[in-house]
Formats: C-alpha cells, structure tokens, sequence
C-alpha cells in the first residue's frame, strides 16, 4: 500500500473483509500500526489515556489537532480520522463547520468523527456537502456520560434498542463514510450493520461488524482496568516496568553506562 486510504475506501468495505482500526495519539504509535490497519483514529479518549483526565469532556480543540498533526506525520498510509471535542461542534452544522475545517487543514487528516445520532445528522450533511468526510458514533457515547448515567452498555430493552438503530439510519442516510458502534448489544450491531449502507466499526459490539476498533494502549495492555470488551495483546505495561526497573538497578549499580556506551578521545 503506497497512497494513502481514503473515506471514499473505506465506505466502500461494505459487506466486504473486515476494516481494522485502532487509536493512535502520537507519531512513535502511527509508524507502528501504519502498516497492519486501515484507519487509524486520534480518539478523545487521549483524554484519558494520554493525559490522566477522569472523562474525554475537559479536551480542547488544540489539543486534539496536536495529537492529529503527530499521528498523520507518523502514519503515511492509513486513513488518519480526528475525533472533534466535546463542545466543538454540537451547537449546529455552520460550528461544526469551522471546527471540522480547521482540524483538516491543521493536521492534515482525511475525516472527522463525531458523537450522536438522528441530531447530528443535519451537521454530517452539512459537512459532507463540503469536503469533509465524517465518522458517526452511536451508542455508549462517551461525550455523553452525564446525560447516559456512566460508562453503561446500551439497547438492553426495546425503545433503547429502536432509538439506536434509528440514529445509526439517519446517520448513515445523512451520508457518514463509517458509523462506530460502542458498547451495545450484540444482536443491536448485527440489525444495524445489516441495515444500514455505511460500514460499521464495533467497539463491544459484535464480530460481525463492517470492522472493529480498539483503543490501541488498552489492547496493548498499557492502560490499568479497561472494559470487558478489550482483548489484551500484550503486556506492554509489564515489558516497561521490567525495562525500567533493570535500567535503574544498573545506573545504581554503575554498570551502565557500559564501555560500549561511552566514548573515549581519539587523539
Ligand atoms: O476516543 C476514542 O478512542 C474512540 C474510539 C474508542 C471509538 O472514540
Ligand atoms: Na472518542
């Protein structure tokens, strides 16, 4: 793969052999999954993750269009997808507008993605009519999680369930490239991804997803206590830690630097 991914690719895996993604906040990161994935997305949950926050609602603008511009640099051929902030975009689709427009052209990313169903889609018409390729996310939606209660699973009963499938519609007919399904039950995301023309992206959903996303240090087992729905990789946390602890045992113990990590004058 030499050019890079677009939105317009991606929409076009309906149906078709799974899309992998997966969260990146950082160039180091980016160079890593580039090769193996199609989408690589700077989620809000930087918030978290990266920066120690309790919920993805204290993230700014530029925050996020740092974190964006790093990973683009760091990866040259995947779709790079920027989540917009909490506050950024939700108060209509001229807002939306100017935000989305100025994540593009600071970071160089190919979409967006914002939060929210049957209400954004006006603002995913809006966008799409102009340039600007959009991600949808329904269901558990973090920015969401005072008005949701928490951090809960949706569509445990019926009206639950009837609302989500008619976010996931509009925002599919509204025309979002890719539509992420977080947290809802399994039967929920095989209804939606049979019914809808936009490709569905499964975070705690279902196999049986247009394709799947993972927070990336989650799956690398780099984050203390996530979700249920995470499958653990690796034991990066562990390799660090022994890293770490050996590094500083032998900058005690003077063995390091060794002779090989010094230098000595030639002349
Ligand atoms: O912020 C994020 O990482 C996300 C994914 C979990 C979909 O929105
Ligand atoms: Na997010």
């Amino acid at each position: 793969r030499k050019k890079r991914l677009t939105a317009p690719d991606i929409r076009a895996r309906k149906g078709a052999t799974p899309v992998v993604a997966v969260t990146a906040y950082n160039a180091v990161m980016a160079r890593l999954v580039d090769p193996h994935v199609e989408i690589v997305l700077v989620g809000d949950s930087l918030a978290m993750v990266e920066h120690g926050m309790e919920s993805t609602l204290g993230v700014s603008l530029e925050l996020m269009i740092a974190h964006g511009r790093a990973v683009v640099a760091g990866a040259p051929t995947a779709l790079v997808v920027v989540d917009l902030p909490f506050g950024s975009y939700e108060a209509g689709p001229a807002e939306a507008f100017r935000t989305a427009a100025r994540v593009m052209a600071e970071t160089g990313c190919g979409a967006v993605k914002l939060e929210g169903g049957a209400h954004m889609a006006e603002t995913i018409a809006f966008l799409a009519a102009r340039g600007i390729p959009v991600m949808a996310h329904v269901g558990l939606t973090p920015q969401a999680m005072n008005a949701l209660g928490g951090f809960r699973t949706q569509g445990h009963d019926e009206a639950g369930r009837a609302a989500i499938l008619a976010d996931a519609q509009a925002v599919s007919d509204a025309g979002a490239f890719a539509v992420v399904l977080e947290g809802i039950v399994e039967p929920l995301a095989l209804e939606i991804t049979a019914a809808i023309a936009a490709p569905t992206i499964g975070i705690g959903a279902a196999a049986a997803c247009d394709g799947q996303i993972l927070v990336l240090e989650d799956m690398l087992g780099l984050t203390e206590r996530p979700p249920r729905f995470v499958k653990r990789y690796a034991d990066l946390g562990a390799a660090v830690e022994k890293a770490v602890g050996a590094y500083a045992e032998e900058v005690r113990s003077r063995t390091f630097p060794g002779p090989e990590n010094v230098y000595q004058p030639r002349g």
